[in-house]
């Protein structure tokens, strides 16, 4: 199948004449050759009409064609009609509301009232907060579930199995449940509805809020859990196995900018999807009327190795996309699941989730309808269990989501909403472009639920210039020095759980007290966090080798603070993973009967080893950049440590002993050096998009800071920092004491 407009003989271009928009403009996406799509832009609040879009047929004409008598313009945006509410006054009462239009609420006596008493109404078509209720308790089992604004609602009894119906006003299309049942825990079947007019569109927040809790949930119901026998936790693995379809729409109609922003949005999706424990199944694919398959589900079921962003990056679309077999897709991804079933057979296909992701214009035109092809891929993984008559086993409609995107001005909406499956949650998104699609994905696995995946951070500064997201973990420490000045001691730590922070023993000094201790944690509940308690390494003795020859020893240079609450998890409040967990296992990737050697191998690996830890100068916070010489470049590094002032020694490993990492002098790399305040800072890597801490500041040779403002090392000046795999005990019996009650512990690695 290649075209699906016959070929005319009365070919021509398209002219712009009589193309203008009143109040906006328009880009056409080839120009005025046959295939072109014009498409009309309008400032914000405002919205194209009578077309969103036109297209440049074979023959030279557009479709839709101008009408003299209906000039294009661009119209204020309405929102749905408020005046449905029962049993309250909508004030003011108007025929039509427009964007920014204010409208309040208020009850009928002795009616109670639920929802926003105050709404605005939006550019993207929808009011404000959310919608009002006034409703008598009438010892009904669910609550009235309202009418949303634009709707019309049968069903006046909420008892359990009763149900409500929903319709929009003419004009308005329903998102969201149609029909709605009471059940007995008192919450209502489905969603709530809410009708869109064709300018209606979902803003980045809202898809990024409900797809993003969605697939959280797909993505953590497979996670490992916890399971606490006789004081120990055990670790359960989930089985099953996740396969993700991605589809992208790249018909002739869709301009070149679309396809990169849907390549990159896809990316950022895979991305946050990796960050997970879960490792998925990938399928995906750009589609017309004919089918690019980029990345194949078949080569991770054999096992062979897929870079999927490479994939992507190389696929081009040609220019002979034409038409859209949205019906094609779905087969291909029938076929590939009904391949998954073969290969792995009946009862592992038992355990296999699938998601399947849809991004289009939703201008279908070729290959008949997808519906039969999406019951079929219902009928396969829901194992027939939701036919007529057969006994109903477990519902299985949890083991399937489809999500579909609408995107552009002109989707039709009964067709992709019809499309969308899964037990829970909104599964069809209408979107205005994809300009914000990848930062929509990149805020949805951000958010703070995640509590348990350490070392998750953005990768670039926000546009808030925050360096939290990028260093969710980092923490600053004050100690008063004197109890009777105001002279404080600054060192660095490092957030390793929700209440505990890593730092170097020798900030403290004896007689400090908890009291004396503060610790800078800005997580939206106050910044200055009081401490309960802190442990200095047992082993830790600065004198202990004065004797020797060593006037300052740092050897356990390591403590962790108990901070009095525990702190609030978000997007830039996240502890960093640290060696021998399993929350580390997981961040990175290791096979389940992995061990902690492994985890080593993995982050110091190299000869010279690439690591980076934070500075903080006034209130600015920077990062820098070291190399950790491992192996047979380890003598050679630490043996700078004699010309250390207060070292008399000449065998450097009675200084720094094999619990040091060793940084510093310029022959590989122009390093950065470690300056007073950078004590305790935690030595880093990131590791597929998560943090590891591999270190921490202790010492350094010189001073380098002092002489100038040089923060880069000279060849003979030398850092050393504790290297957390050696300090591993001492991190177990704090962080990973099951004995207790007053904090959850970390799972540390029996081995
Ligand atoms: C259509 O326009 C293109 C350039 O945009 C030109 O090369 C082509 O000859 C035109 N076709 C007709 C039929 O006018
Ligand atoms: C161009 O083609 C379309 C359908 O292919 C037809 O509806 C329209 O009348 C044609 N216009 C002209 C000017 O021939
Ligand atoms: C509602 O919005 C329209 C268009 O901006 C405006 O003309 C009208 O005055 C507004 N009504 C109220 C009550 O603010
Ligand atoms: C996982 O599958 C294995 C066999 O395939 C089974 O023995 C085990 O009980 C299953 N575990 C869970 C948590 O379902
Ligand atoms: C799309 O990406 C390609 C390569 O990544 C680039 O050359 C091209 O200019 C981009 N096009 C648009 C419209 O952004
Ligand atoms: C499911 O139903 C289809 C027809 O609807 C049938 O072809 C298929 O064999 C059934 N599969 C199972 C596992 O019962
Ligand atoms: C503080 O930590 C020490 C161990 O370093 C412990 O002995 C002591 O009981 C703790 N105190 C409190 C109040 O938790
Ligand atoms: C994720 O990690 C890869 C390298 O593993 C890196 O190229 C990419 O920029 C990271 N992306 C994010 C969003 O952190």
């Amino acid at each position: 199948v290649k075209g699906f407009v016959a070929w005319s003989c009365l070919e021509g271009n398209c002219t712009e004449a009589n193309m203008e928009i009143e109040g906006g403009d328009y880009k056409l996406t080839k120009q005025l050759q046959s295939g072109s799509m014009l498409i009309y832009n309008c400032p914000e609040g405002y919205y194209p009409y009578p077309a969103l879009t036109r297209l440049c047929q074979r023959n030279g004409s557009w479709k839709p064609l101008p009408r003299r008598y209906l000039p294009q313009k661009c119209r204020l945006v309405e929102c749905p009609d408020p005046n449905v509410l029962e049993y309250g006054n909508v004030s003011p009462p108007q025929e039509k509301y427009f964007v920014d239009n204010e409208t309040t609420y208020e009850c009928y006596a002795g009616y109670t009232h639920r929802g926003s008493s105050r709404r605005v109404c939006l550019p993207n078509g929808k009011w404000s907060g959310t919608t009002p209720i006034c409703s008598r308790d009438t010892g009904d089992d669910c609550a009235d579930p309202g009418i949303p604004p634009g709707a019309i609602r049968t069903g006046n009894i909420f008892g359990v199995g009763d149900t409500v119906k929903y319709s929009c006003n003419r004009k308005l299309f329903l998102m969201g449940s149609s029909e709605r049942m009471c059940l007995e825990n008192g919450q209502w079947t489905g969603i709530e509805p809410a009708c869109y007019f064709k300018h209606t569109y979902d803003t980045p927040l809202e898809v990024s809020q409900a797809f993003g809790s969605g697939i959280k949930d797909t993505l953590t119901t497979l996670e490992p859990v916890d399971d606490i026998q006789e004081g120990r936790t055990i670790r359960i693995q989930k089985n099953g196995t996740l396969n993700i379809y991605i589809a992208v729409d790249i018909s002739e109609s869709i301009s070149e900018e679309y396809i990169n922003n849907s390549k990159e949005a896809v990316e950022m999706l895979v991305t946050k999807i990796s960050t997970f424990t879960v490792t998925p199944n990938y399928e995906i694919l750009f589609f017309s009327a004919e089918i690019s398959e980029v990345v194949k589900i078949t080569d991770f079921l054999e096992n062979r190795p897929v870079n999927i962003k490479q994939e992507l990056k190389k696929f081009k679309a040609s220019e002979k996309h034409t038409g859209t077999d949205l019906n094609r897709v779905f087969k291909t991804f029938l076929e590939r699941m009904a391949f998954i079933k073969q290969r792995v057979g009946e009862e592992s296909f038992k355990e296999h989730r699938h998601v399947i992701i849809v991004f289009t214009d939703g201008a279908f035109n070729m290959g008949g309808s997808p519906a039969p092809t999406v019951a079929k891929i219902k009928n396969l993984v829901y194992m027939n269990h939701t036919v007529e008559g057969e006994t109903k086993t477990q519902p299985r409609d949890e083991y399937l989501d489809i999500y579909m995107f609408g995107i552009g001005e002109d989707i039709y909406e009964p067709d992709l909403k019809a499309l969308t499956a899964g037990s829970d949650g909104q599964h069809f998104f209408k979107l205005k472009d994809t300009n914000t699609l990848k930062q929509t994905f990149d805020e949805i696995i951000s958010e703070g639920e995640l509590v348990g995946l350490c070392g998750l951070h953005r990768d670039y500064v926000t546009d808030d210039g925050n360096s939290r997201k990028m260093y969710p973990w980092m923490a600053f420490i004050k100690i008063q020095v004197n109890v009777s000045n105001e002279n404080l001691r600054n060192c660095l730590g490092s957030l390793v759980t929700p209440q505990f922070v890593l730092t170097a023993a020798h900030c403290f000094s004896f007689g400090d007290l908890p009291e004396h201790v503060t610790v800078d944690i800005d997580d939206g509940n106050g910044k200055i966090k009081k401490v309960q308690n802190f442990t200095l390494h047992p082993n830790y003795n600065i004198n202990a080798k004065v004797k020797e020859g060593v006037k300052e020893f740092y050897d356990y240079d390591v403590a962790l603070i108990q901070l009095s609450e525990e702190v609030k998890i978000s997007t830039s409040v996240r502890p960093i993973c640290i060696p021998c967990t399993q929350e580390t296992k997981g961040a990175l990737k290791l096979l389940d009967d992995s061990n902690c050697k492994q985890q080593e191998e993995l982050l110091l690996n190299n000869q010279v080893e690439r690591l980076s830890f934070l500075s903080k100068k006034g209130s600015w916070v920077f990062e820098k950049d070291v190399r950790a010489k491992l192996g047979d470049n380890r003598d050679a590094c630490i043996n700078h440590a004699l010309q250390a002032p207060g070292v008399s020694t000449h065998d450097p490993k009675k200084v720094v002993t094999d619990n040091f990492l060793c940084t510093g002098g310029r022959t590989y790399y122009r390093e950065h050096i470690a300056c007073n305040g950078d004590s305790g800072s935690a030595v880093f890597k990131n590791f597929k998009n998560r943090t590891i801490q591999v270190a921490l500041v202790s010492w350094g040779t010189k001073d380098m800071c002092k002489l100038s403002n040089n923060q880069f090392s000279d060849d003979s000046s030398r850092d050393f920092h504790i290297n957390l795999f050696r300090v591993v005990p001492f991190l177990k019996t704090i962080l990973g004491n099951n004995d207790q009650n007053e904090y959850t512990p970390l799972n540390f690695l029996s081995s």
